[in-house]
């Protein structure tokens, strides 16, 4: 099969498109001829070799987190999904952009999101949804979020909206319009963060997710009061210098069948800046680490 890999770790110019060996479905798992993948920030990190010290790879490796695609392989112990099946879901942490992946989990892309828009969802909304599993019931409470811009951020709001909360969330001033298209109460993140959620929200923030690459965990904190109602899933050294939580995505189908339930629903539709074929996977890894929206890769 074709695969984008990388042979050494550096710039996106160390990506290439090659023949590479074809994966199987093991127990729990299916395979994917793949429609399309996301970049996420993990893989640039992982390609650059920033986190070679704790998460290192054999390489070559075929960088993307997640994918969409057509099952045609199911492996043992596996219910509920046939050959034929569109799917969107993760696979292992770098393993996605090729002909062919495995999905470890998955759900059912819902009717009204485009291949690229479910290419888009997977390792963000089961980010998302486990952030918010960890602060509970949200009900008419207000929650905000930093980095409600961001693949991960957006799905935190549009999940915590569609569960009842009020949500405020930082954005840079050219993405605020996007947050008030989606009922998000929008703001600036940077210095004095405290004093413009103290006008928006008078009676206080209930709970906190940082979804951004910023280091304001103390900032969210000290706005709502609590560590136990906030959580980052960035800052893992933050984390536990607060002593509050940092939560990671997991690779499980329930995360995934709660966006696209909502996805089918119009409740959440991820956004996509950026589309591209699989021969500029270097071109989209370039577009990625430049925070200029999500990109996406199809296959053809
Ligand atoms: N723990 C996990 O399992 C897990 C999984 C996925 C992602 N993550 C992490 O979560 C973060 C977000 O991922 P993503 O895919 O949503 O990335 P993304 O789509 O690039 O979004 C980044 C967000 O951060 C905001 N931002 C950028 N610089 C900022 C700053 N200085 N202060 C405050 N906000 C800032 C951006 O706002 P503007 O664009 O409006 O400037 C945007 O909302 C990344 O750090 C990623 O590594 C963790």
């Amino acid at each position: 099969m074709k695969a984008a890999r990388y042979h050494r770790y550096g710039d996106p110019d160390v990506l290439v498109v090659e023949d590479a060996p074809e994966p199987r479905a093991g127990a729990g798992a299916v395979r994917i001829r793949v429609r399309a993948v996301s970049v996420n920030p993990i893989d640039v990190l992982l390609r650059a070799g920033h986190l070679q010290a704790v998460l290192p790879l054999e390489l070559p490796a075929v960088p993307g987190r997640d994918a969409v695609g057509v099952v045609d392989e199911v492996g043992p112990d596996v219910e509920g999904a046939q050959v034929g099946d569109l799917v969107f879901g993760l696979g292992g942490l770098s393993d996605t952009t090729a002909e062919l992946a495995v999905l470890t989990a998955w759900s059912a892309v819902p009717a009204g999101w485009s291949t690229e828009q479910a290419a888009a969802a997977g390792l963000a909304s089961a980010t998302a949804a486990a952030a918010l599993e960890a602060l509970g019931d949200l009900d008419g409470a207000t929650l905000l979020v930093e980095g409600a811009s961001g693949a991960v951020g957006s799905a935190v709001a549009a999940f915590a909206l569609a569960a009842g909360a009020r949500v405020i969330g930082t954005a840079r001033p050219a993405n605020q319009v996007h947050l008030a298209d989606l009922g998000i109460t929008a703001t600036t993140y940077g210095p004095g963060l405290d004093e413009r959620v103290a006008a928006l929200a008078p009676a206080g923030v209930d709970a906190a997710v940082h979804a951004a690459p910023s280091a304001s965990l103390p900032d969210l904190l000290a706005i709502v009061g609590d560590p136990a109602r906030v959580v980052t899933v960035v800052d893992g050294e933050g984390a536990a210098r607060l002593g509050l939580r940092q939560v990671n995505a997991r690779n499980d189908s329930a995360l995934l069948r709660h966006a696209a339930d909502l996805g089918r629903r119009g409740l959440y539709t991820p956004r996509v800046e950026h589309v591209l074929p699989l021969g500029s996977v270097a071109e989209a890894h370039t577009l990625a680490q430049g925070s200029s929206g999500k990109v996406v890769i199809t296959l053809p």
